[in-house]
């Protein structure tokens, strides 16, 4: 029988992306709460987590799924810097309804956390055995939230970093890709490091994890540790684009409002050997959706 998946966060990029690769393996129940979507044989529902909060557990409840897939979350750190009440009501009391009905029923949750959790000063991959400490307030939110869903050892946590695809919701590169399409400029970032993950390895990761019943905290990133410039120089020139419109600023340079820790990048092979799965590096990511966007 196939296993029955209720994810929350269906409508996003890695929502999207985990239902269009797996809804031949598994039953799937997709929630969403202003992008709704008809997938073929994916039951899909609105829930607003902000005004509807009682409606979370009743859905769990009624469906009483396999596992639960939660990646609802703000997408912007500068919003949540400012938005106290909104991201903890949104990230974590979200989160604590989420755990406490599904270990009543049984119930695995894979969270999605983010390489925020960690404050970027140590001039290696974080492992998981690295103390988090965050420095803005969707890092510490998603902390808070990491702690309660491992609460239950039977839970997941997996924090990744940068997610990019051949998608409408990959931010990072459709900024870069859109603008140099048109011949502007784009001046990235060149003194924040993260490891860029290609959305359809997380996914394929996270469906090794649901088969093989795996649990823990786990990083689940790409191999590259880089920057956003020289993320988006490797864009320009694999698309064909020209490269010198590619402009390095520093954090002092452009300000953000939320602080943001200078380089988390993440190393991924506890997950890796565990699932027997590699995570691609930013070469072979970047030709993948070279590949991808040839297609369309
Ligand atoms: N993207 C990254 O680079 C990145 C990096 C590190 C960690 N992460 C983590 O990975 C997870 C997935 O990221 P993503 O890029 O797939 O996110 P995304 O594309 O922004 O999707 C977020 C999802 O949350 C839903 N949502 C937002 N507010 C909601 C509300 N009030 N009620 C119900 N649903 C709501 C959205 O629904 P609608 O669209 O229907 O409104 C959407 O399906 C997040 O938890 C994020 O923190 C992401």
């Amino acid at each position: 029988m196939k296993k029955k998946i209720l994810i929350f966060g269906g409508s996003g990029l890695v929502g999207s992306v985990f239902i269009e690769s797996s809804k031949d393996l598994f039953e799937i129940i997709s929630i969403y709460n202003t992008n709704s979507h008809q997938i073929h044989n994916v039951i899909s529902k609105k829930i607003d987590f902000l005004n509807e909060r009682q409606k979370i557990s009743s859905i769990i409840e009624n469906q009483k799924p396999d596992v639960i897939i939660n990646t609802v979350a703000y997408p912007s750190v500068d919003f949540c810097e400012f938005n106290h009440n909104l991201t903890d009501q949104l990230h974590v009391d979200v989160v604590k309804d989420i755990v406490s009905t599904a270990s009543r029923i049984n119930c695995k949750v894979i969270f999605l956390s983010t390489d925020a959790v960690f404050d970027g000063k140590i001039n290696k991959k974080y492992t998981e055995e690295d103390v988090p400490e965050p420095v803005n307030y969707y890092g510490l939110s998603k902390l808070k939230a990491e702690q309660l869903v491992l609460e239950n050892p039977h839970n997941v946590v997996l924090r990744t970093a940068v997610i990019y695809g051949w998608h409408e919701k990959s931010r990072f590169t459709n900024w870069i890709l859109g603008y140099l399409k048109e011949n502007k400029k784009v001046d990235p970032f060149i003194d924040q490091f993260n490891t860029p993950t290609l959305v359809d390895d997380l996914v394929k990761s996270m469906i090794k994890i649901i088969e093989l019943d795996v649990s823990g905290l786990f990083h689940a990133t790409g191999k590259t540790c880089i920057n956003r410039f020289d993320f988006a120089k490797k864009l320009a020139i694999s698309f064909g684009y020209d490269e010198k419109l590619v402009i390095p600023v520093t954090s002092k340079q452009k300000k953000q409002d939320a602080p943001r820790p200078k380089s988390t990048c993440l190393d991924s092979s506890k997950l890796e050997n565990l699932i027997n799965f590699q995570f691609m590096d930013i070469d072979h990511g970047i030709s993948f959706i070279l590949d991808k966007s040839r297609d369309v």
